[in-house]
Parts: C-alpha cells; sequence; structure tokens
C-alpha cells in the first residue's frame, strides 16, 4: 500500500503517485494515517460523504496523544526548551514535567468547575506556560481561546465575551525586547470593560497550586467536541471566531506536519511564531508534541539584545527544523551577514516560510545564508481556517524554487478559477484559489456575534449560514488569496484579493481599522488601503476626510493612532495617514478602495472609468496629496 510510505523525502514521482492515489482514495489515506492517533475507540467512518463529517465514532484525547503517552514511553526527553528574552535565561522541561504541569492547570481548572465545552481564554507571553495551558483545556475538553499578547484590552474584551469565557488565564508579568510587557493589567482593563466577567488565574502567582488536589482526569472526546476557538480577520469589521475540532484537526496538523517537514522522532523543532496565531496552534503546540519532538521556544525578539538570537538558539539546541515568517527574514537580512555567519548552524536539515509571500530577495538569503545551500525551504500556505498546511513544495534540494508555495497536500484538491469561474488551465494567469473537496483540518464553524454557549439550534444555524456563505460557492471554499502556476503547474501565491491585511505576518481587516479611526469624533469619513512595505510585507495607508477642516492634523494623527492601539493593537498601526477633502465612492456609497491603494503604490491606474465628475476631482486632488509622499 502506497500510503505507508514513511520517508517524506518524497521526489516528484512519489509524491504524484500518492496524491493521486490520496484524491481518489481520499479515505484510505486517511485510514491509514488515523493509526497514529492512540485512539480510545477508532472511527468506525473516516468521511461520510452525505453529512460531510470526519472521523464518525472516533472517541480520543488530543492532551493524551501529545503528552501523556509521550510522558509514559520518554518521560525524560525534553518536551520544550525555552529561551528567555535575556540571552543566557534557558529552562528545560521534560514530558513528565509537562505532564504534571498540565495536570496542575486542568485541576485547577476543574477546581473552579471548568467543564467540558466551557470556553477558557488564554493571554500569556511565549512561556511552556501557555503551551501547557492549550493542553490543559484539551485534557478536560474545555475549549480555548488564545488571544495574542499584542492585542489590546479591548480587543481581549470583545473576543472573550463573544466566546462567553468563563476563565481568563495570563502571567504575572513578561519582558520582550528588554522591556516589561503589562499582560496581566491588560487582562484586569479587559475584564473590566466587559459584562460576562471571566475569572482571571494568574499562572506563575505563588501559592497558586498549593493544597490544590491533583486531578488526573482526562476527557474522552467525540468527533464532534471542539479543541478551540481562535479569532482572525476576514472582509468585515469584526474579527471572527474559527473553531476547529478535536479529532479532525489534530489528524491534519499531525499529518502534514510529518510530510512538508519529513520529521524524524529525533528533530531539534524550533518555530517562532506565537501561540496566539494558528501557526502557533498546529505548529509549536499540537502537531510537534503529537509527533513526541522536542521543541524550542523563544520568548524575545529576535534582534535582542543582538540580532543573532535565532541564529544563537539553533547552534545552542542543535535545532534541525526552522519555521519562520518572511517578515523576521527581511528584518533581519538588514544586519550583518556575520550575526548569522558565527554560529554553527550545521544541524539545520530544513528551513520553512509561513504566514505572508516570501519575496525572492528573503528567500535567497534565507537559502544562502541561513541553510549554507544544504536546506530545502518549505514555503507553506494555509490558513486559520485550514487547520494546517495545505500548499508546499517537496523536500528536493535539487529542484528549489524561490517564492512558489508548490503543490496540494495529500488528499486536497486546489484549483485556480478566473474571474468567469472557468479554471484555469494555463501558466502564469492569475486567478482565485480555491479548495474543491474536503479534508479533515477544516474548521467547524465560526463564531461572528453569535455566543458560543448559546448555541441553540437556530443561533448555530445563523452561524454556519453566514459561514458557509462566506466560504463556499457551489460547494469550493474560497481562500481569498490570488494564485497562479508557473511552467511546472506549481502554485504561487500573490495574495489577498480582499480586505485582508498582512502586516508583519499578523492577518487584520482594513475595515476593522477603519472602524477603530472612526471612533475618533472628529473624523468624518476614512479609507484605509494595504499597501507594500519592505519588512513588514504590508502596512496600511490610512485617507482620512475631517469634520472640522481647521482642525489640528498632527494631533487628530496622534488621536487616530491612539484609538488603532486601544482598539486593535499597535501592530494595527498604520505607517501613512493623509488628509483629504473627500474619497471617491461608487453610486451606491461604496469607497473605491481598489484605486486608492493603485495610486498610493504609483501603479497604473485608470480614472476614465469613474463616472462622476465630483469623484473624478476627489481622486486628482488626492493623486496630488499622495505625490508628495514617498512611500518605500
Ligand atoms: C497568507 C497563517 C503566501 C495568505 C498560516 C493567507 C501566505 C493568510 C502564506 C492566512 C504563504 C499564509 N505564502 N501567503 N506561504 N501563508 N499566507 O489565517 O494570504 O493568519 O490567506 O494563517 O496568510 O493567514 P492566517
Amino acid at each position: 500500500m502506497l500510503f505507508d510510505h514513511e520517508l517524506a523525502w518524497i521526489n516528484e514521482k512519489i509524491y504524484n503517485e500518492i496524491y493521486k492515489n490520496s484524491i481518489s482514495n481520499t479515505a484510505d489515506f486517511w485510514e491509514y494515517h488515523i493509526q497514529s492517533i492512540s485512539w480510545h475507540k477508532t472511527p468506525y467512518d473516516i468521511f461520510d460523504h452525505k453529512t460531510k463529517s470526519w472521523l464518525s465514532g472516533g472517541v480520543a484525547n488530543v492532551c493524551y496523544n501529545c503528552v501523556d503517552r509521550h510522558a509514559e514511553q520518554t518521560p525524560n526527553k525534553p518536551a520544550i526548551v525555552w529561551h528567555g528574552d535575556e540571552k543566557g535565561v534557558r529552562r528545560e522541561i521534560s514530558y513528565k514535567e509537562l505532564q504534571r504541569k498540565i495536570v496542575e492547570i486542568s485541576s485547577l481548572l476543574l477546581s473552579k468547575g471548568i467543564k467540558k465545552g466551557d470556553v477558557v481564554g488564554i493571554h500569556m507571553p511565549m512561556t511552556p506556560d501557555a503551551v501547557a495551558s492549550m493542553l490543559a483545556c484539551a485534557r478536560i475538553g474545555a475549549i480555548h481561546l488564545v488571544v495574542f499578547a499584542g492585542f489590546s484590552a479591548n480587543s481581549l474584551a470583545y473576543r472573550l465575551e463573544m466566546s462567553n469565557a468563563k476563565v481568563l488565564i495570563t502571567s504575572a508579568e513578561t519582558r520582550r525586547g528588554g522591556k516589561p510587557i503589562k499582560i496581566k493589567e491588560n487582562c484586569q482593563e479587559a475584564i473590566a470593560i466587559m459584562t460576562n466577567k471571566p475569572e482571571l488565574i494568574v499562572i506563575d502567582e505563588v501559592n497558586l497550586f498549593n493544597n490544590l488536589k491533583l486531578n488526573e482526569h482526562l476527557e474522552l472526546c467525540t468527533d464532534k467536541d471542539d479543541l478551540f476557538v481562535l479569532y482572525t480577520s476576514g472582509s468585515s469589521g469584526k474579527p471572527k471566531g474559527i473553531i476547529h475540532s478535536s479529532l479532525q484537526y489534530i489528524l491534519y496538523a499531525a499529518t502534514t506536519f510529518k510530510f512538508v517537514f519529513n520529521i524524524d522522532p529525533h528533530d531539534i523543532y524550533f518555530c517562532t511564531s506565537d501561540i496566539g496565531w494558528i501557526t502557533g496552534h498546529s505548529y509549536i503546540t499540537y502537531a510537534p508534541l503529537f509527533h513526541g519532538l522536542t521543541i524550542v521556544m523563544f520568548e524575545g525578539t529576535p534582534i535582542y539584545p543582538t540580532a543573532d538570537r535565532y541564529w544563537e538558539i539553533i547552534e545552542r539546541e542543535r535545532v534541525s527544523v526552522f519555521y519562520t515568517a518572511p517578515t523576521a527574514l527581511r528584518s533581519l537580512q538588514t544586519f550583518d551577514e556575520n550575526f548569522v555567519k558565527k554560529h554553527d548552524l550545521s544541524s539545520l536539515k530544513v528551513l520553512g516560510s509561513v504566514g505572508e509571500p516570501i519575496n525572492k530577495k528573503a528567500w535567497e538569503w534565507y537559502f544562502n545564508v541561513v541553510g549554507n545551500r544544504h536546506c530545502p525551504i518549505v514555503d507553506t500556505w494555509w490558513q486559520t481556517e485550514t487547520g494546517g498546511i495545505v500548499l508546499a513544495p517537496l523536500l528536493d534540494i535539487n529542484n528549489q524554487k524561490p517564492c512558489i508555495a508548490g503543490k496540494p497536500f495529500f488528499g486536497i484538491k486546489t484549483d485556480i478559477v478566473n474571474t468567469d469561474s472557468k479554471r484555469v488551465t494555463q501558466p502564469m494567469e492569475e486567478g482565485r484559489l480555491i479548495i474543491e473537496n474536503n479534508w479533515p483540518g477544516m474548521c467547524r464553524s465560526v463564531l461572528y456575534e453569535c455566543e458560543y454557549s448559546q448555541k441553540s439550534t437556530s443561533k448555530n444555524q445563523t452561524c454556519k449560514n453566514i459561514f458557509l456563505n462566506q466560504y463556499f460557492e457551489d460547494n469550493k471554499f474560497i481562500t481569498g488569496d490570488g494564485a497562479l502556476y508557473d511552467e511546472d503547474f506549481d502554485i504561487k501565491i500573490i495574495g489577498r484579493l480582499d480586505d485582508v491585511i498582512n502586516i508583519s505576518g499578523h492577518r487584520l481587516s482594513t475595515i476593522e481599522i477603519e472602524e477603530a479611526i472612526y471612533k475618533v469624533n472628529t473624523v468624518k469619513d476614512c479609507a484605509v488601503v494595504a499597501i507594500d512595505h519592505k519588512i513588514k510585507g504590508q502596512t496600511p495607508f490610512a485617507f482620512v476626510v475631517k469634520n472640522l477642516v481647521d482642525e489640528c492634523e498632527d494631533e487628530l494623527k496622534k488621536s487616530i493612532i491612539e484609538s488603532i492601539r486601544k482598539y486593535i493593537g499597535p501592530i494595527a498601526k498604520p505607517d501613512y495617514i493623509v488628509f483629504v477633502e473627500d474619497l471617491p465612492k461608487t453610486r451606491s456609497g461604496k469607497i473605491v478602495r481598489q484605486l486608492l491603494r493603485e495610486i498610493v503604490m504609483n501603479r497604473e491606474y485608470d480614472i476614465t472609468t469613474i463616472s462622476s465628475v465630483h469623484n473624478k476631482e476627489i481622486l486628482l486632488s488626492i493623486v496630488q496629496t499622495v505625490s508628495d509622499i514617498s512611500v518605500n
């Protein structure tokens, strides 16, 4: 049977063979791979075409699979090696110790009355406690909601409120780049503005676990049970809570991880994402621990106190698989090459990239300088919604192609369609990337403004409908990204086609930023567009119309930035804010953002298509205003 191919250095021929089989016999492919899960009850059905459900009848616990079974077999193996913000601050946690920590946290949650299906918020820095808190939830069937530590109290409050979180776990303190981060205060501020207030647990406060009776309870989860909710941004002003299932998700995350990075149990794996993003869920916490690896976690920033923190850690820990984001590479590339060269990085075997399109210059630096031309780069494309990697190149050192996300994972049928929804058949023709079939990692549902705990049938129905409408057309999953085929029919990602902006790999919505700007009273109108940025990939460019013509622009700029910090967080701050007299709109009142973007990016734009004289005048004046601003 082909699917038992254990060697992941799959060449093109083997890939094509397995891929073809995995598409015609998708259930067989997954049936083979469910064997890597320790089941309490093995599923009786892999995929039900009628209900489109996976793993019916399966019963297992995700925490058991990620930690307990390794704590039994390799108790003293390091599960997490943690490096702090300051150089030399390092801690090792074995699988046995991690299990103990998880049991402590889950016992505490149980003692607070948390039960299966309850939502537990997590707002923490990059520490082993954060990973342990996620797994503690998984252990007792609670649903974790991790909110990125860089989000403001308002953002945190919104997410907690919408998902009806009962408890919020945080840390007493953290440091980043040598500076203290007031994470606990942020939680307190968030709770203060909430109606249904969650109880705050400060995980590293002394005495928290004293006199706590340990409860080793492991909840058995079925194919219907969820693992977590994670908020991300789409085309609307409000973030949406993506809900992932337990069993289907872990199957997809773990299988993709194994193949895409060619994982073996001896690998030392270092991923630089934050746990507040999907990468930190799938490929820091769940998949690597599922496979019993040693993971490296880093709390600080790559340039503090010197710009070699990643390289120093790779050398110290003999990291074999390194997974990072293009924005980090672009920023590190601006420093002297010696920061990399002075470290022995010969342990590296595979390099990964995720979160945004990687540009050629960054790719070449990664390949030549970091990988010393002996590590293949996997440019992995996926989304919060997909649960795990969807596109990745093969690990073929002799056939490396910069900036090509490559081929669909086994069992996933991708396609590129043009504006008439016709399949693209020629190389270089741009279209929309879609997924045509089901896969186990696909999120189960999405939370908008309907509350999780009150999922009555009708409410649930509403959530589902919005969800389906947004993502599916004729049963096809619309990714929101543009793509094309290269001459070998490998896929290249162009970027988002909707209002999603990707700032340093952080996914936000331009509408969300506009809403924060509108909160400033004296703003009459505004439009935010995404423009290219050398390091961050993209950055917001805000056009603002003032209410009062003679209001001081510097003051207003300050209030706008303050409002964005308050309602979203510092990452969403626009690099450019320009004041204009009016904004061009369609007859139905929709701002023509695409045109604004083209003007700012100095791209070809055509205003002859704009019908109203008023709009033409507005545009000409905007062209004048931005012509003085040098972008990049
Ligand atoms: C973008 C992150 C190009 C893409 C895992 C997608 C990428 C969005 C890549 C999802 C890549 C992610 N090349 N673009 N390798 N990986 N993206 O949900 O636009 O935070 O739709 O998931 O990031 O962002 P999200």
